[in-house]
């Protein structure tokens, strides 16, 4: 009976599980929104359960739906939001407080606090990453101060911190592992991405016990098998597992150095494989772990991490009511010319690279009597490829690398207004994939690697095929002075506090 890897994607807004075949072809997808809480401005959560549950919801449409047996699985794959934290009970498996999402940026004031102690230096060299909400240390720090009896609780040992990842095997395995992999350690704020462990340190600082962390794996093993009860009577082995922007690296088969992606998620995240060697960034990136296939031994990659690019459409639609749905913004857009110089700043959360501001807060420029619907849209669209931009210099100052070619994947990439634009802005080739879930394709890749289904990265490399590459078409000065018309705005915003 044919064999297929399933995919769970665990994304911000929603859960997926995706069905591959052999040749790394989609055969079947289930899609399932869960609730967000939005308690005070500027914090972001959700509920453990609710999202396990609708982890549980797409399995099951899924298998049911495509016709595929549980027992055809051959293994699973997992990849997740990144730093989004769970603290649970390890005896009820019950969680202790709502899942503390990436976005939320409850912990800006422990933040403040370290930098004043001078720590941002210690935190860097040792994690790749700096003092910032956006990672999950604060966000554990902030469970254990605010929830009562939950520190000591902690030092009894007696709860579980993991991302969601973590989350996900644990509860699969009906309670038997505890693990997250490399990459998802590199982004607790916790761990030591040159010596491969959790760092006592920055554990004492942020008063975090040892003993709730989950176990450190590499990206592609079997961790655990599932328990019958929640896989249709089947034992399948959890195989893999990656944070979604590294999940969508190796998808893309960005396998060698100096190869990189845009995702245009929730937010957009571009990654460069920067190969054995993490790379300190001058400009304002991050330095993260690509994965790790082997124990003990790590690809690292260069970072971007843009906050708001796929919900900001998403406001459009939701908060502002602007269209029914996503996909309609690319007509709304293309009915104008140009935004006529109005440009939005989409910081709803604070910005990340290169300007690393919690405080900043979304800001219009330019507004006219003449301004219409279709220029706001427009110039939403317009600002992801402006952030993109900025991370790219970033990338090409950092690396030393100019790049000629952008993969990109992700939910927006559909929208062809915006690749056109960001291939104009950029100067450079866009290349969209012919499949566009490339995070899940690399979680189901390194899911296939672990338990024999594929036989190695040339047989991956197979799959990525190119489906549209879009080529800058505007000149270099229109080009060049709609970007400055961006930085003068992003910095508006920033004054403006
Ligand atoms: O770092 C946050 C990132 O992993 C979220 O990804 O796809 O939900 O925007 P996404």
């Amino acid at each position: 009976m044919e064999k297929y890897i399933l995919s769970l994607d665990q994304g911000t807004t929603s859960s997926r599980a995706i069905l591959f075949n052999r040749n790394g072809e989609i055969v079947y997808t289930a899609q399932q929104e869960f609730p967000q809480y939005f308690p005070h401005p500027g914090w972001v959560e959700q509920n453990a359960n609710e999202i396990w549950s609708s982890i549980l919801a797409v399995i099951a449409s899924c298998l049911s739906e495509s016709g595929v047996k549980a027992s055809q699985i051959a293994g699973i794959g997992i990849t997740n939001q990144r730093e989004t934290v769970v603290v649970w009970d390890k005896e009820t498996g019950l969680p202790v407080y709502n899942v503390i999402v990436w976005q939320s940026r409850q912990t800006a004031d422990i933040c403040e606090e370290l930098k004043k102690q001078d720590l941002n230096d210690v935190f860097r060299r040792k994690t790749g990453l700096l003092i910032d909400p956006y990672f999950s240390g604060t966000k554990v720090k902030w469970i254990l101060d605010h929830v009562e009896g939950a520190r000591e609780k902690a030092e009894r040992g007696e709860l579980l911190f993991g991302t969601i990842d973590t989350w996900l095997i644990w509860k699969l395995s009906g309670g038997k592992a505890h693990v997250t992999d490399y990459t998802n350690a590199s982004r607790t704020l916790m761990y030591n991405i040159h010596e491969l462990k959790w760092d006592e340190e920055l554990l004492d600082i942020l008063g975090v016990p040892q003993s709730m962390l989950p176990q450190v794996r590499p990206s592609s093993e079997v961790y655990a098998h599932t328990v019958d009860y929640h896989f249709f009577g089947q034992n399948v082995p959890i195989a893999g597992a990656a944070g979604d922007q590294q999940a969508a690296l190796f998808g893309q088969a960005c396998y060698d150095k100096g190869m990189a992606k845009n995702t245009y998620g929730t937010g957009c995240f571009m990654l460069m494989n920067t190969g054995d060697q993490p790379v300190e960034s001058e400009h304002g990136l991050i330095t993260t772990i690509a994965w790790g296939l082997e124990e003990g031994k790590v690809q690292y990659a260069l970072e971007g991490s843009i906050f708001v690019a796929g919900s900001a459409i998403q406001w459009l639609r939701d908060g502002l009511r602007m269209f029914k749905e996503a996909k309609d913004s690319e007509a709304y857009a293309t009915r104008v010319e140009s935004t006529d110089g109005v440009y939005m700043v989409p910081a709803f959360v604070g910005l990340g690279s290169p300007y690393w501001d919690s405080d900043v807060r979304g800001a219009m420029f330019g507004l006219t009597r003449g301004t219409t619907k279709e220029h706001f849209i427009r110039a939403t669209l317009e600002a992801l490829a402006y952030q993109t931009r900025d991370v790219l210099a970033a990338m090409e100052s950092d690396s030393g690398i100019k790049m000629k070619t952008l993969k990109v994947d992700g939910g927006a990439v559909l929208n062809n207004f915006l690749m056109q634009f960001q291939s104009d802005i950029l100067g450079s080739v866009v290349e969209r994939p012919a499949v566009h879930e490339t995070t899940a394709l690399g979680a189901a890749s390194l899911a296939g690697l672990a338990v024999g289904f594929w036989k190695d990265i040339d047989e991956l490399r197979s799959h990525m095929k190119v489906e549209r590459s879009f080529e800058p078409a505007m000149d270099e000065n229109t080009r060049e002075s709609l970007y400055d018309g961006w930085k003068k705005a992003v910095h508006a915003a920033m004054a403006f506090k």
